[in-house]
Formats: structure tokens, sequence, C-alpha cells
């Protein structure tokens, strides 16, 4: 039996087992964060357009749209690429790609903008641009239609909960 401090393995252990706790952690504190509640308005202009596929500089996949809306922007959620669905609800269980299940901000915004029962401090831009990496294993042969759904949050207010307006919203194009 080696006494612990002479495996040499043991830093390595300790630091992952740190690693993960910090990872549950982050998760905890941005699940909280956005534990909240909302109103749904589709009919001010919030939404997502202009889709459009590129590479980024160290040539990883990109998947760019804009998001816009009566003000700017601050978080969006939901966010798939699945297949060409125009009905009421689409089961997008096998989506060819998730960017984001949770709300996650966008846009420059954070948690720590906002003032108590109140709005951001921040203002983002409105159109932005959000664009970000995606893995094309799971897609459908090029040229393909495709949706692109989001939901856009926007006017949130941060209270016992962060209270937003939000559109869920679909697009369609091409795959690449
Ligand atoms: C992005 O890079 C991939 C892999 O290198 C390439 O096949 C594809 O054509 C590029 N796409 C664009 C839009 O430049
Ligand atoms: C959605 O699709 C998945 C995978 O095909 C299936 O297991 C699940 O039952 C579906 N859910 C609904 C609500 O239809």
């Amino acid at each position: 039996m080696q006494p612990k401090f002479l495996q040499p393995n043991n830093n390595i252990n300790m630091m992952k087992s740190n690693c993960f706790v910090l990872v549950i952690f982050i998760f905890l504190a941005l699940s909280g964060a956005f534990a909240f509640t909302g109103v749904f308005n589709c009919k001010d202009g919030a939404g997502i357009e202009n889709p459009r596929w590129g590479n980024d500089s160290t040539n990883a996949q990109t998947l760019t749209i804009d998001v816009k809306g009566p003000s700017p922007i601050q978080a969006v959620g939901n966010y798939k690429v699945y297949f060409y669905s125009t009905g009421k609800e689409a089961n997008t269980t096998e989506a060819y790609y998730v960017f984001m299940h949770t709300p996650d901000w966008v846009n420059g915004y954070a948690s720590n903008m906002f003032t108590a029962n109140g709005g951001s401090t921040w203002v983002g831009a409105n159109l932005f641009s959000l664009t970000l990496i995606y893995s094309p294993k799971k897609f459908p042969p090029s040229g393909t239609i495709i949706t692109i759904g989001a939901t856009v949050h926007y006017d949130c207010t941060l209270g016992s909960d962060l209270v937003c307006k939000y559109c869920p919203m679909r697009i369609y194009t091409k795959a690449p």
C-alpha cells in the first residue's frame, strides 16, 4: 500500500473532481438565473431572421442568425436545427443540432447588469448577429429544407425571478 501523497495521479484526480464540482456549480448557477417567467409576445416584431452558414477563423462551421425586437434581444433559448416542420408543434427530440436548450444571455447581457427589481443598465445591439459553432454530423444532405427554431427574450426585469417578454419562432433554410 502506497501512502496517498506518493501516488503520481493524485493531484490530477483532485483537479478533475474539482472541475466536476465547478461544472455542476456553474450549471446550477445558470439554471437558477433562468428560472424565469415571461410574457409571450410575437406581435411586436421580435424574432430571428437571415440565417447563414459559415466558418470561423479556426475553420469550425458556424451558423449566424440575426435576432431583433422592439428592444434589444437579451437571451436566446430552445435554439435548434431540426427537420422541416410548419405545424403547430414539432417533436424536436431528434434535432439535427441543439445550440441551446435553456435560455442563455446573448448580446453582451449578464445577470449582474440588472438593477434590483429593474431592467438592465447595459443596452445591446438591435439587431444583433448571433454566431455559434455547430457540428454537421447529424445533418441531412446539403440542400434539404430544414427548420431553425429559437426563442428570443427581451425587456427582461430581474426581481425574485427574471421576467422577460419572449417569442418562439421558426425560420426555414437549406442545409449547408
Ligand atoms: C467550412 O469548412 C468546411 C470544412 O473545412 C468546408 O467543407 C465548407 O465548405 C466550409 N463552408 C463554408 C461556408 O465556407
Ligand atoms: C418524440 O420523439 C422521440 C424520439 O423519436 C420519441 O421517443 C418520443 O416519444 C416523441 N415524443 C412525443 C411527445 O411524441
